[in-house]
Protein backbone atom coordinates (compact mmCIF):
# COMPACT_ATOMS: atom_id res chain seq x y z
CA UNK A 1 0.00 0.00 0.00
CA UNK A 2 1.80 3.17 -0.59
CA UNK A 3 2.72 5.73 2.28
CA UNK A 4 0.76 8.91 3.27
CA UNK A 5 3.67 10.94 1.75
CA UNK A 6 3.78 9.13 -1.52
CA UNK A 7 -0.29 9.95 -1.98
CA UNK A 8 0.31 13.52 -0.81
CA UNK A 9 3.15 14.09 -3.51
CA UNK A 10 1.12 12.48 -6.26
CA UNK A 11 -1.99 14.49 -5.28
CA UNK A 12 -0.11 17.68 -5.28
CA UNK A 13 1.46 16.74 -8.64
CA UNK A 14 -1.79 16.02 -9.92
CA UNK A 15 -3.39 19.47 -8.20
CA UNK A 16 -0.25 21.79 -10.00
CA UNK A 17 -0.58 20.00 -13.61
CA UNK A 18 -4.46 20.40 -13.41
CA UNK A 19 -3.66 24.27 -12.64
CA UNK A 20 -0.76 24.41 -15.32
CA UNK A 21 -3.17 23.20 -17.47
CA UNK A 22 -6.38 25.53 -16.30
CA UNK A 23 -4.13 28.56 -16.49
CA UNK A 24 -2.58 28.13 -20.02
CA UNK A 25 -2.84 31.67 -21.10
CA UNK A 26 -5.07 32.17 -24.25
CA UNK A 27 -3.52 33.54 -27.15
CA UNK A 28 -4.61 36.75 -28.86
CA UNK A 29 -5.86 36.70 -32.06
CA UNK A 30 -4.58 39.29 -34.17
CA UNK A 31 -6.54 41.64 -36.64
CA UNK A 32 -5.63 39.48 -40.05
CA UNK A 33 -8.26 36.66 -37.68
CA UNK A 34 -5.87 34.37 -38.48
CA UNK A 35 -2.27 34.39 -36.86
CA UNK A 36 -2.15 33.74 -32.88
CA UNK A 37 0.13 35.31 -30.27
CA UNK A 38 0.98 34.91 -26.67
CA UNK A 39 1.05 38.80 -26.54
CA UNK A 40 -1.57 41.18 -28.80
CA UNK A 41 1.71 43.55 -29.23
CA UNK A 42 3.47 41.31 -30.85
CA UNK A 43 0.60 41.17 -33.49
CA UNK A 44 1.86 43.79 -35.58
CA UNK A 45 5.36 42.59 -36.12
CA UNK A 46 3.50 39.12 -37.71
CA UNK A 47 2.14 41.64 -39.88
CA UNK A 48 5.60 43.38 -40.63
CA UNK A 49 7.27 40.14 -41.41
CA UNK A 50 4.89 39.61 -43.97
CA UNK A 51 5.46 42.94 -46.03
CA UNK A 52 9.11 42.07 -45.83
CA UNK A 53 9.17 39.15 -46.49
CA UNK A 54 6.19 39.37 -49.92
CA UNK A 55 7.82 43.11 -51.08
CA UNK A 56 11.72 43.02 -50.50
CA UNK A 57 13.32 39.76 -49.21
CA UNK A 58 11.15 37.26 -51.16
CA UNK A 59 11.98 35.06 -48.55
CA UNK A 60 15.71 34.59 -50.05
CA UNK A 61 18.98 35.40 -48.01
CA UNK A 62 19.54 37.56 -51.05
CA UNK A 63 21.36 41.39 -51.62
CA UNK A 64 18.57 42.97 -49.67
CA UNK A 65 18.76 40.75 -46.76
CA UNK A 66 22.46 41.15 -46.29
CA UNK A 67 21.84 44.95 -46.71
CA UNK A 68 19.41 45.21 -43.83
CA UNK A 69 21.90 43.14 -41.89
CA UNK A 70 24.39 45.54 -42.02
CA UNK A 71 22.19 48.42 -41.62
CA UNK A 72 20.87 47.08 -38.31
CA UNK A 73 24.60 46.38 -37.53
CA UNK A 74 25.25 50.41 -38.05
CA UNK A 75 22.02 51.50 -36.19
CA UNK A 76 22.86 49.70 -33.12
CA UNK A 77 26.81 50.70 -32.51
CA UNK A 78 26.20 54.00 -32.27
CA UNK A 79 26.34 54.09 -28.47
CA UNK A 80 29.62 54.88 -26.55
CA UNK A 81 29.89 53.63 -22.68
CA UNK A 82 33.34 55.94 -22.90
CA UNK A 83 31.28 58.68 -23.77
CA UNK A 84 28.40 58.22 -21.09
CA UNK A 85 30.61 58.19 -18.48
CA UNK A 86 32.63 61.46 -19.34
CA UNK A 87 28.76 62.68 -18.98
CA UNK A 88 28.37 63.37 -22.81
CA UNK A 89 25.31 61.92 -24.90
CA UNK A 90 26.84 58.56 -26.17
CA UNK A 91 23.88 57.88 -28.62
CA UNK A 92 20.97 55.76 -28.59
CA UNK A 93 22.07 52.51 -29.79
CA UNK A 94 19.27 50.72 -31.35
CA UNK A 95 16.38 53.38 -31.57
CA UNK A 96 16.50 53.92 -35.13
CA UNK A 97 18.21 57.46 -35.12
CA UNK A 98 19.38 56.54 -38.56
CA UNK A 99 15.96 56.58 -40.22
CA UNK A 100 15.00 59.60 -38.31
CA UNK A 101 18.14 61.87 -38.68
CA UNK A 102 18.83 60.77 -42.24
CA UNK A 103 20.57 63.47 -43.38
CA UNK A 104 23.19 63.48 -40.41
CA UNK A 105 24.06 59.55 -40.04
CA UNK A 106 23.92 58.65 -43.81
CA UNK A 107 26.97 61.08 -43.69
CA UNK A 108 28.58 59.32 -41.72
CA UNK A 109 31.34 58.72 -44.16
CA UNK A 110 33.03 56.45 -45.29
CA UNK A 111 31.44 53.91 -42.25
CA UNK A 112 28.06 54.33 -43.95
CA UNK A 113 28.86 54.48 -47.22
CA UNK A 114 26.49 52.09 -49.24
CA UNK A 115 23.95 52.49 -47.00
CA UNK A 116 21.47 54.33 -48.78
CA UNK A 117 19.86 51.74 -51.01
CA UNK A 118 19.06 49.77 -47.67
CA UNK A 119 17.51 53.30 -46.46
CA UNK A 120 15.49 53.38 -49.95
CA UNK A 121 14.20 49.96 -49.69
CA UNK A 122 13.32 50.09 -46.24
CA UNK A 123 11.82 53.57 -45.62
CA UNK A 124 8.49 52.57 -47.99
CA UNK A 125 7.83 49.69 -45.52
CA UNK A 126 8.54 51.98 -42.62
CA UNK A 127 5.74 53.85 -43.82
CA UNK A 128 3.28 51.44 -44.27
CA UNK A 129 3.36 50.54 -40.60
CA UNK A 130 3.06 53.38 -38.18
CA UNK A 131 2.17 51.56 -35.17
CA UNK A 132 5.96 50.56 -35.59
CA UNK A 133 8.64 52.83 -34.44
CA UNK A 134 11.98 53.20 -36.57
CA UNK A 135 14.16 51.61 -33.82
CA UNK A 136 11.97 48.32 -33.58
CA UNK A 137 11.99 48.31 -37.27
CA UNK A 138 15.46 48.22 -38.03
CA UNK A 139 16.27 45.34 -35.95
CA UNK A 140 13.49 43.35 -36.84
CA UNK A 141 13.87 43.87 -40.42
CA UNK A 142 17.77 42.55 -39.66
CA UNK A 143 16.46 39.68 -37.84
CA UNK A 144 13.94 38.71 -40.38
CA UNK A 145 16.73 38.75 -43.40
CA UNK A 146 18.92 36.49 -41.00
CA UNK A 147 16.10 34.02 -40.87
CA UNK A 148 15.97 33.83 -44.44
CA UNK A 149 20.01 32.43 -44.63
CA UNK A 150 20.46 28.62 -44.50
CA UNK A 151 22.15 27.63 -41.23
CA UNK A 152 21.24 30.53 -39.76
CA UNK A 153 19.53 30.33 -36.33
CA UNK A 154 16.41 32.27 -35.28
CA UNK A 155 16.72 35.28 -33.87
CA UNK A 156 15.32 36.66 -30.54
CA UNK A 157 13.27 40.08 -31.18
CA UNK A 158 12.43 42.05 -28.31
CA UNK A 159 9.84 44.45 -28.85
CA UNK A 160 10.53 48.04 -26.83
CA UNK A 161 12.26 51.02 -27.92
CA UNK A 162 12.86 54.38 -26.48
CA UNK A 163 12.22 57.25 -28.38
CA UNK A 164 14.70 58.74 -30.64
CA UNK A 165 16.19 62.06 -29.10
CA UNK A 166 18.58 62.89 -31.34
CA UNK A 167 21.30 61.28 -34.05
CA UNK A 168 24.06 59.21 -33.08
CA UNK A 169 27.38 60.50 -32.63
CA UNK A 170 30.07 60.51 -35.06
CA UNK A 171 33.26 57.95 -35.33
CA UNK A 172 31.30 55.05 -33.51
CA UNK A 173 30.97 52.78 -36.36
CA UNK A 174 34.59 50.62 -36.64
CA UNK A 175 36.16 50.69 -40.39
CA UNK A 176 37.60 47.81 -42.23
CA UNK A 177 40.66 48.83 -42.25
CA UNK A 178 40.78 49.61 -38.10
CA UNK A 179 43.23 47.31 -35.48
CA UNK A 180 41.21 45.31 -32.81
CA UNK A 181 42.75 48.13 -30.63
CA UNK A 182 40.83 51.09 -32.87
CA UNK A 183 37.85 48.52 -33.25
CA UNK A 184 37.41 48.21 -29.36
CA UNK A 185 38.10 52.29 -28.57
CA UNK A 186 35.72 53.18 -31.71
CA UNK A 187 32.94 51.01 -30.68
CA UNK A 188 33.28 51.12 -26.83
CA UNK A 189 29.88 49.50 -26.55
CA UNK A 190 28.59 46.90 -24.11
CA UNK A 191 29.84 44.64 -26.56
CA UNK A 192 33.24 43.29 -25.68
CA UNK A 193 35.97 42.55 -28.60
CA UNK A 194 34.86 38.52 -28.12
CA UNK A 195 31.00 39.26 -28.75
CA UNK A 196 31.38 41.87 -31.62
CA UNK A 197 33.85 39.14 -33.47
CA UNK A 198 31.01 36.79 -32.78
CA UNK A 199 28.33 39.23 -34.57
CA UNK A 200 30.65 39.55 -37.29
CA UNK A 201 30.28 36.09 -38.40
CA UNK A 202 27.11 37.73 -40.52
CA UNK A 203 29.97 38.29 -42.91
CA UNK A 204 29.43 34.26 -43.42
CA UNK A 205 26.04 34.56 -44.30
CA UNK A 206 25.95 32.85 -48.12
CA UNK A 207 26.22 35.20 -51.09
CA UNK A 208 27.47 37.75 -49.34
CA UNK A 209 30.93 38.23 -51.21
CA UNK A 210 32.35 38.38 -47.34
CA UNK A 211 32.90 34.74 -46.39
CA UNK A 212 34.10 31.94 -44.62
CA UNK A 213 35.26 32.27 -41.26
CA UNK A 214 36.97 28.80 -41.37
CA UNK A 215 38.99 30.42 -43.89
CA UNK A 216 39.84 33.50 -41.89
CA UNK A 217 42.59 31.74 -40.72
CA UNK A 218 44.09 30.96 -43.67
CA UNK A 219 47.27 32.38 -45.26
CA UNK A 220 46.62 35.63 -47.56
CA UNK A 221 46.75 35.58 -51.01
CA UNK A 222 46.48 38.91 -52.61
CA UNK A 223 44.81 42.55 -51.34
CA UNK A 224 43.49 45.16 -53.10
CA UNK A 225 43.14 47.92 -50.13
CA UNK A 226 44.50 48.92 -46.80
CA UNK A 227 40.52 47.79 -45.88
CA UNK A 228 40.76 44.61 -47.47
CA UNK A 229 42.92 41.65 -46.25
CA UNK A 230 44.48 39.31 -48.87
CA UNK A 231 42.48 36.15 -49.65
CA UNK A 232 43.57 32.79 -50.37
CA UNK A 233 40.51 32.07 -52.43
CA UNK A 234 39.20 33.93 -55.91
CA UNK A 235 38.42 37.25 -55.95
CA UNK A 236 35.47 38.38 -58.29
CA UNK A 237 35.22 36.23 -61.75
CA UNK A 238 32.90 37.48 -64.15
CA UNK A 239 29.39 37.72 -62.38
CA UNK A 240 30.26 35.67 -59.35
CA UNK A 241 31.21 37.37 -56.37
CA UNK A 242 34.68 35.95 -55.15
CA UNK A 243 35.68 36.35 -52.09
CA UNK A 244 36.19 39.58 -50.40
CA UNK A 245 38.07 39.68 -46.93
CA UNK A 246 38.02 42.42 -44.55
CA UNK A 247 40.90 43.34 -42.74
CA UNK A 248 39.22 43.65 -39.35
CA UNK A 249 37.98 40.39 -39.50
CA UNK A 250 41.42 39.11 -40.72
CA UNK A 251 42.71 40.81 -37.54
CA UNK A 252 40.09 39.22 -35.31
CA UNK A 253 40.36 36.07 -36.05
CA UNK A 254 44.51 36.39 -35.02
CA UNK A 255 44.32 39.16 -31.95
CA UNK A 256 44.78 37.26 -28.30
CA UNK A 257 41.28 38.10 -27.61
CA UNK A 258 39.72 36.95 -29.99
CA UNK A 259 41.60 34.39 -31.85
CA UNK A 260 40.34 31.32 -29.67
CA UNK A 261 37.11 32.73 -30.20
CA UNK A 262 37.09 31.60 -34.06
CA UNK A 263 39.04 28.84 -33.65
CA UNK A 264 36.80 27.40 -31.34
CA UNK A 265 34.05 27.71 -33.26
CA UNK A 266 35.50 25.50 -36.28
CA UNK A 267 33.19 22.54 -37.03
CA UNK A 268 31.27 23.53 -34.06
CA UNK A 269 28.09 24.82 -36.08
CA UNK A 270 25.22 24.72 -33.08
CA UNK A 271 27.62 26.29 -30.63
CA UNK A 272 28.65 29.11 -32.97
CA UNK A 273 24.64 29.49 -34.22
CA UNK A 274 23.62 29.95 -30.05
CA UNK A 275 26.64 32.43 -29.78
CA UNK A 276 25.63 34.24 -32.94
CA UNK A 277 21.99 34.57 -31.68
CA UNK A 278 23.28 35.17 -28.29
CA UNK A 279 25.71 38.41 -29.53
CA UNK A 280 22.89 39.41 -32.28
CA UNK A 281 20.56 39.82 -29.28
CA UNK A 282 22.98 42.00 -27.18
CA UNK A 283 22.98 43.97 -30.17
CA UNK A 284 19.63 44.43 -30.62
CA UNK A 285 19.29 45.90 -27.69
CA UNK A 286 22.37 48.33 -27.68
CA UNK A 287 21.54 51.35 -25.55
CA UNK A 288 17.85 50.46 -24.98
CA UNK A 289 18.01 47.64 -22.54
CA UNK A 290 16.23 44.52 -22.92
CA UNK A 291 14.78 44.37 -19.10
CA UNK A 292 11.73 46.09 -20.04
CA UNK A 293 10.79 44.66 -23.47
CA UNK A 294 8.18 42.23 -25.12
CA UNK A 295 9.19 38.53 -26.72
CA UNK A 296 7.71 39.17 -29.88
CA UNK A 297 10.23 36.80 -31.58
CA UNK A 298 7.15 34.02 -32.86
CA UNK A 299 7.04 36.51 -35.60
CA UNK A 300 10.52 35.77 -36.93
CA UNK A 301 10.63 33.45 -39.87
CA UNK A 302 12.08 29.97 -39.00
CA UNK A 303 15.04 29.35 -41.01
CA UNK A 304 15.95 26.40 -43.12
CA UNK A 305 17.52 23.45 -41.36
CA UNK A 306 21.04 22.93 -41.43
CA UNK A 307 22.04 20.50 -44.29
CA UNK A 308 24.09 18.27 -41.72
CA UNK A 309 27.84 18.92 -43.58
CA UNK A 310 30.82 19.40 -41.07
CA UNK A 311 33.03 22.16 -41.76
CA UNK A 312 36.12 20.87 -44.53
CA UNK A 313 38.98 23.27 -46.74
CA UNK A 314 38.15 24.06 -49.91
CA UNK A 315 39.82 22.61 -52.82
CA UNK A 316 43.25 22.28 -52.22
CA UNK A 317 43.86 24.21 -49.38
CA UNK A 318 44.72 22.02 -45.83
CA UNK A 319 46.18 22.34 -42.12
CA UNK A 320 49.06 23.77 -43.38
CA UNK A 321 47.74 27.12 -45.36
CA UNK A 322 46.05 27.80 -41.36
CA UNK A 323 47.96 30.69 -39.72
CA UNK A 324 46.79 29.31 -36.53
CA UNK A 325 46.89 31.84 -33.37
CA UNK A 326 45.40 30.27 -30.69
CA UNK A 327 47.26 27.43 -28.97
CA UNK A 328 44.61 24.94 -28.48
CA UNK A 329 44.94 22.10 -30.86
CA UNK A 330 42.98 23.04 -34.33
CA UNK A 331 40.14 20.44 -35.30
CA UNK A 332 40.96 18.07 -38.21
CA UNK A 333 39.24 19.22 -41.26
CA UNK A 334 38.79 17.05 -44.63
CA UNK A 335 39.20 18.81 -47.84
CA UNK A 336 36.69 18.92 -50.36
CA UNK A 337 38.08 17.53 -53.84
CA UNK A 338 38.60 19.47 -56.72
CA UNK A 339 41.68 20.76 -58.93
CA UNK A 340 41.03 24.63 -57.62
CA UNK A 341 38.41 26.60 -55.27
CA UNK A 342 34.78 27.20 -56.22
CA UNK A 343 34.33 30.89 -56.87
CA UNK A 344 31.62 32.40 -54.46
CA UNK A 345 28.66 32.94 -56.38
CA UNK A 346 26.59 36.05 -56.45
CA UNK A 347 23.23 34.81 -56.15
CA UNK A 348 21.36 32.52 -53.53
CA UNK A 349 21.48 28.81 -54.87
CA UNK A 350 19.39 28.07 -57.65
CA UNK A 351 18.77 31.91 -58.48
CA UNK A 352 20.31 33.84 -61.57
CA UNK A 353 19.24 36.81 -61.03
CA UNK A 354 19.35 38.58 -57.67
CA UNK A 355 19.62 41.72 -57.82
CA UNK A 356 17.32 44.50 -56.71
C1 LIG B 1 34.53 45.18 -36.89
C2 LIG B 1 33.28 45.27 -37.26
C3 LIG B 1 32.81 45.38 -38.70
C4 LIG B 1 33.36 46.01 -39.77
C5 LIG B 1 34.64 46.82 -39.81
C6 LIG B 1 32.49 45.77 -40.91
C7 LIG B 1 32.70 46.27 -42.19
C8 LIG B 1 31.98 45.90 -43.31
C9 LIG B 1 32.24 46.34 -44.67
C10 LIG B 1 33.32 47.33 -45.08
C11 LIG B 1 31.35 45.76 -45.48
C12 LIG B 1 31.16 45.98 -47.00
C13 LIG B 1 32.01 45.09 -47.84
C14 LIG B 1 31.71 45.34 -49.33
O1 LIG B 1 32.13 46.38 -49.83
O2 LIG B 1 31.01 44.52 -49.92
C15 LIG B 1 30.52 44.91 -44.65
C16 LIG B 1 29.50 44.13 -45.12
C17 LIG B 1 28.59 43.51 -44.31
N1 LIG B 1 28.55 43.57 -42.92
FE1 LIG B 1 30.01 44.24 -41.71
N2 LIG B 1 31.44 45.02 -40.50
C18 LIG B 1 31.58 44.76 -39.15
C19 LIG B 1 30.72 44.05 -38.36
C20 LIG B 1 29.49 43.60 -38.78
C21 LIG B 1 28.46 43.09 -37.92
C22 LIG B 1 28.57 42.97 -36.40
C23 LIG B 1 27.39 42.76 -38.72
C24 LIG B 1 26.03 42.24 -38.38
C25 LIG B 1 25.53 42.19 -37.19
C26 LIG B 1 27.79 43.02 -40.09
C27 LIG B 1 27.02 42.76 -41.20
C28 LIG B 1 27.44 42.89 -42.50
C29 LIG B 1 26.77 42.32 -43.67
C30 LIG B 1 25.51 41.46 -43.64
C31 LIG B 1 27.48 42.70 -44.79
C32 LIG B 1 27.20 42.33 -46.26
C33 LIG B 1 26.39 43.39 -46.91
C34 LIG B 1 26.09 43.07 -48.39
O3 LIG B 1 26.41 41.99 -48.86
O4 LIG B 1 25.52 43.97 -49.02
N3 LIG B 1 29.05 43.55 -40.09
N4 LIG B 1 30.91 45.04 -43.34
Amino acid sequence: MPSKSLLLISFVTLAVSVNAASITPKRATCPDGATTTKNAACCSFFALAEDLQKKIFLNECGEDAHEALRFSFHEAITFSKVLAAQGKFPGGGADGSFLIFLDVEANFLPANAGLSDSVDFLLPVLGRHPDITAGYFVQFAGAVAVGNCPRAPRLQFMAGRLKVTAPGPQGLIPLPEDSVDNTERTTSTPLSPPLLSIATFSHLIPNSSLRHFSRELASPGTANSTSEAASPLPLTSGDESGELRLQSDFALARDPRTACTWQNFVNQKQAMTNAFANAMLKLSVVGVGASKHIDCSEAMPVPAAPNGKGASYPATKSFKDVQQACKAPFPSLPTNLGATETVIPHCPAGATDCDS
